[in-house]
């Protein structure tokens, strides 16, 4: 089939979706893609979309007997433009499913403008069984759906409430580089080579964190951006290499500056996009209370249970193992599954299973049922203790309790964190809410085993809190940080801290890090440099974009949001890259590659 040319006259006057009542008896063309073609009773009929949706289009031979010869030739994704007459669909033929399911387009003429190749997959509405890699070769096929078309929208949405809330607030909008030097963010850098300096590289930044501290010394004052940040990590459904964040920065503010944006922030985005109604403030608790709680540092609220501390029933509870760790300072404690005594016994002990893959040594269970407690440590409980265990625990009867018990806290709680987070999402415990919370008083530093250091847990301008500055050169693992975490639904959305202004407890920390004055000086001398030169106090936070689109838009997946997202192994499948390149392209840049290793 010939394609048309495209002149004015053939310029859509209405959006395939936008079709209403009003247009019933109107001349009208459009111009979209051939979504379904059925030949039906000598008539043809195809579904034309757009972006805004679809409308029944009608090739009727008694009417365009041309056109409809022609229409027979048009397969899926088709681009054509078409004009016609807008009619009420005939009695019994209309489609509730469908915003225009009530009118169709009878066909005067069409033209084609483009053809299409056989598709690789159907552009229907659902995705399921098209495999994800063949989705992200033909991205610009996949994004052709309302449900992806769906979700750029509303992001482009997120984002212009994010400036305009922010503008109304005084801050200012300011770009800073790409090509800059490596920003310490705990990921590997992303290099680039200069050419015209040969031997060395830029870093991609991995957030904006040492520019915005500038922009306060500068007198900025308000600073924000919505920031490519580049990260070369591992990779997970929330994670990408190349991701945006809500950038923020604020001088003259202590947390609670912070605390009261952002809130207002969300109570404002999830009013205009979803309309909830959120309740503030946002509940707040420490990183120990979080993880001696729900055994996570992004605490998903909407389960109902907790972990619980059982020491006071091991003791002295005859169970010498328990008793034995308890007093050497060591940690029992548990989780509930509530109405766990439905689950087979194969099922229990699976559970019990994944504790140890976990990291468990080993995962007893209680089965509170018929009156008592059944499991293999059963036995060793006392009437009386077994009452007080229901009572500790908040087990009661149909429930199962899984207790884990060893010496390091950290993995007691990381351990029954996650049985926590997956027995509640198995058995449906997990609340349909909105469950914001802050996560605060994070320790500044943690020992890095393989590098027998301290490394920063946020990032090494931190402010220490207050009542703990002392302790940076007794015990730095105890010097909490004056760190926050904006937590939603167990997904970390957002990260900040109150920055150091002082450079000489800015250097007292990279000592704590093991950089030595001149290592530090190599590495952020000019920020140390404009540390003295009148640091107002400032302090910001940077919201995850994509997971906030991710959230909102309900996807699993922070590539549901993304328009061109990376593969787990960090490759655009669309585009082939990252890409071998010319030796010459090398050569320019004074870079020889080393042959890669063989695969063993
Ligand atoms: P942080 O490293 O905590 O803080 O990052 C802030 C937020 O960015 C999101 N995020 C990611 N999203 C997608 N893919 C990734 N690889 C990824 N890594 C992080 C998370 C996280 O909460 N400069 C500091 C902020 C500050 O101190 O103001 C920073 O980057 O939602």
């Amino acid at each position: 089939m010939e394609t048309g040319v495209f002149s004015p006259s053939w310029k859509r006057t209405v959006m395939c979706g936008l079709i209403s009542e009003g247009h019933v008896g109107t001349k009208i063309t459009v111009n979209g893609w051939v979504r379904k073609r059925r030949d039906l009773g000598g008539i043809t009929f195809i579904e034309l979309w757009d972006k805004s949706g679809v409308i029944q289009v009608v090739f009727n031979p008694e009417v365009c007997p041309e056109p409809h010869e022609r229409a027979r030739g048009l397969r899926s994704e088709f681009v054509i433009a078409v004009t016609g007459s807008i009619r009420v669909r005939p009695d019994g033929t209309s489609n509730d499913d469908m915003a225009t399911g009530k009118w169709e387009l009878m066909v005067d003429d069409f033209i084609l403008l483009s053809a299409a190749a056989p598709l690789p997959f159907e552009i229907g509405e659902v995705t399921d069984g098209v495999d994800e890699n063949l989705r992200l070769s033909y991205r610009y096929l996949d994004l052709r759906r309302d449900k992806m078309q769906r979700n750029l929208r509303i992001r482009h949405e997120v984002a212009r409430y994010t400036r305009e809330f922010l503008s109304d607030r005084g801050f200012c909008e300011v770009e800073t580089p790409i090509l800059t030097k490596s920003t310490p963010e705990g990921a590997r850098d992303y290099l680039v080579p200069s050419r015209v300096n040969p031997g060395t590289f830029f870093a991609l930044p991995q957030s904006p964190q040492i520019f915005k501290q500038l922009l306060m010394i500068s007198g900025t004052d308000r600073y924000f951006q919505i920031a490519k940040c580049f990260r070369d990590e591992d990779l997970r459904a929330d994670r990408q290499p190349e991701f945006t964040q809500v950038d923020i920065e604020m001088s003259f503010l202590t947390e609670e500056d912070i605390y009261e944006m952002m809130e207002s922030y969300m109570v404002g985005l999830f009013k205009e996009r979803l309309e909830v109604e959120l309740e503030t403030p946002f509940k707040r608790i420490s990183y120990k209370e979080a993880m001696d709680r729900f055994g996570s540092d992004k605490p998903d609220l909407r389960i109902p249970f907790e972990i619980t501390d059982l020491k006071d029933v091991f003791c002295d509870g005859g169970f010498k193992p328990f008793e034995e760790l308890l007093s050497k300072g060591g940690y029992v404690r548990g989780v509930v599954l509530p109405g766990g005594t439905s689950l087979s016994r194969r099922l229990i002990e699976e559970i019990c299973e994944r504790g140890k893959a976990l990291g468990a040594p080993e995962m007893a269970y209680f089965q509170f049922k018929d009156g008592g407690v059944k499991g293999p440590l059963a036995k060793f409980l006392s009437d009386d203790k077994f009452r007080q265990l229901g009572t500790v625990a908040g087990a009661s009867e149909g429930d199962v309790l899984f207790v884990m018990g060893h010496g390091d806290w950290n993995l007691v709680c990381s351990v029954l964190g996650q049985i926590r987070l997956e027995i509640a999402r198995a058995h449906g415990h997990v609340r349909d809410s909105w469950e914001f919370l802050w996560v605060n008083e994070f320790p500044l530093f943690e020992w890095d085993e393989e590098d027998n250091r301290w490394v920063a847990v946020h990032h090494p301008f931190t402010m220490p809190m207050v009542e703990d500055l002392p302790f940076l050169d007794s015990d730095p693992g105890s010097v909490r940080a004056r760190a926050y975490d904006l937590v939603l639904n167990g997904n970390e959305v957002g990260g900040g801290s109150i920055r150091i202004h002082d450079s000489s407890v800015q250097n007292k920390v990279f000592k704590c890090l093991a950089f030595s004055e001149e290592q530090a000086k190599e590495r952020f001398g000019f920020l140390l440099d404009a540390l003295g030169y009148g640091t107002p106090p400032h302090g910001g936070i940077a919201l995850g974009f994509d997971r906030l689109a991710m959230l909102l838009t309900g996807s699993q997946s922070i590539r549901e949001v993304m328009a061109f997202p990376k593969t787990a192994k960090a490759q655009s499948l669309m585009c082939g890259a990252p890409a071998g390149v010319d030796v010459k392209q090398l050569d320019d840049l004074f870079i020889k590659a080393l042959p890669l290793p063989t695969k063993s």
